[in-house]
């Protein structure tokens, strides 16, 4: 049995009330882990004797938070876009870029083009960066194979990843990203349906569809969602991201885990989404770095929908690795209170993942915690990027 207590916290965001945006804060607290698990927190003075024995660390009146819980990204790919970036900056648009056979058919040529093991290797390299700035959780998406071999092959690529570095992984099978150069809508739709999602579903927890013009309507991605409940696989899709097209409807339809984006989400979206319980991934980073206006988070969250944080890593429209950053634009450049962006990286991400384990310091929930070199959360925004983890502990073990 391997134990661990963190003693002397100034500040322990514990999320324990499970209420969004209440963080369940204790001062002057200790964490107490067992084989990975918390299994108590309380006041510093207060500890059970029992628990006093084996290894601890005095944190010093740090603050702690738990691990990020990164719901959105597409860690797992070759090559880079950095001319695509600068001739954005030039002026050229995404849109206009992915009509013309570049942006993610760029990628998508580069990942089949590369070796599993320089695949795993740099992702590895992205997810170790991860962990290393508090980030214990990153769902990963397919995306960039677009055929059953290559799509199967990102997903088996994310898994080598969770073992490689440590970070726990949760994956996402994207067949329906684009559809693949020289083939129609309605083609490729059939092919994700008949071949890619049977073969897929085995290595994946969500199934995601990219709806948007340019990408799959409403109708297509409800065949492929009815498909993808049929195997097992629940739904998450991306939603009004370029153009509002239904699909934050279509979420709150077919009961989606998340609604993703949503840059372009209105009022109604709002009360669909609340009333289904379908949690809104709000992605900062794709905002900040396609320099367009940002989603309505604060719209969404008035609006009592439940919301996530996350990178939305991606080598197109957010090449962005830290939950730090993306909780400081989530404050700075969307009014979320701080209290709401930590609660929404942490908690948040654990539900659009649906995982009641994470993002918690609770008895029983896994022990993944980010000890700050700051008295509290609320340096995050007030530093931005500076990279305030001190230490990251993953499953109860020190990971830096
Ligand atoms: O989340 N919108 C679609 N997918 C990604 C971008 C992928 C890419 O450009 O490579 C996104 O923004
Ligand atoms: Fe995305």
């Amino acid at each position: 049995m391997t134990s661990l207590l963190l003693r002397n916290i100034g500040s322990l965001v514990t999320n324990a009330p499970d209420c969004p945006g209440d963080l369940g804060l204790l001062e002057n607290a200790a964490v107490s882990i067992r084989d990975g698990v918390i299994v108590w927190a309380g006041p510093d003075d207060e500890i059970p004797v029992a628990l006093l024995r084996g290894a601890s660390i005095e944190v010093d009146g740090r603050a702690v938070v738990p691990g990020f819980v990164d719901s959105h990204t597409h860690l797992v790919f070759g090559g880079d876009r950095a001319d695509e970036f600068s001739a954005r900056l030039g002026g050229a648009s995404y849109e206009e870029i992915l009509a013309s056979g570049g942006g993610i058919h760029s990628t998508v040529a580069a990942t089949r083009g590369a070796s599993t093991d320089d695949l795993v290797a740099q992702s590895s390299e992205r997810a170790h960066r991860m962990l290393r700035s508090g980030t214990t959780t990153v769902e990963i998406k397919s995306g960039y194979g677009l055929n059953v071999t290559d799509e199967i092959r990102m997903l088996e690529i994310a898994g080598r990843v969770g073992k490689q570095t440590g970070i726990g992984v949760m994956r996402t099978f994207l067949g329906a990203h684009v559809p693949d150069r020289g083939m129609s809508e309605e083609e490729y739709v059939d092919a994700v349906v008949e071949e890619m999602l049977p073969s897929a579903a085995p290595h994946a927890d969500f199934c995601d569809v990219f709806v948007d013009r340019g990408a799959f309507s409403v109708e297509s991605a409800r065949r492929i969602f009815r498909a993808a409940a049929d195997h097992g696989l629940t739904a998450r899709l991306h939603a009004e991201q370029l153009t509002h097209t239904g699909a934050a409807a279509l979420a709150a339809e077919v009961g989606a885990a998340s609604a993703d984006h949503l840059d372009n989400a209105t009022p109604n979206d709002a009360i669909a989404l609340a009333a289904a319980g379908v949690v809104a991934v709000v992605l900062p980073g794709a905002g900040f770095s396609m320099r367009t206006p940002q989603a309505p988070a604060r719209m969404l969250w008035d609006a009592g929908v439940v919301l996530a944080l996350a990178t939305d890593c991606n080598p197109g429209t957010s090449y962005v690795e830290s939950m730090q950053f993306v909780i400081a634009l989530a404050i700075l450049e969307m009014g979320l209170t701080p209290d709401e962006a930590v609660w929404a990286a942490t908690r948040g991400g654990a539900r659009s993942l649906r995982r009641d384990d994470l993002g918690v310091v609770r008895p029983g929930a896994v022990a993944d915690l980010v000890i700050l070199d700051a008295p509290s959360h609320r340096h995050l925004p007030y530093r931005p990027g500076s990279d305030l983890a001190w230490k990251v502990i993953k499953s109860g073990e020190v990971v830096q």
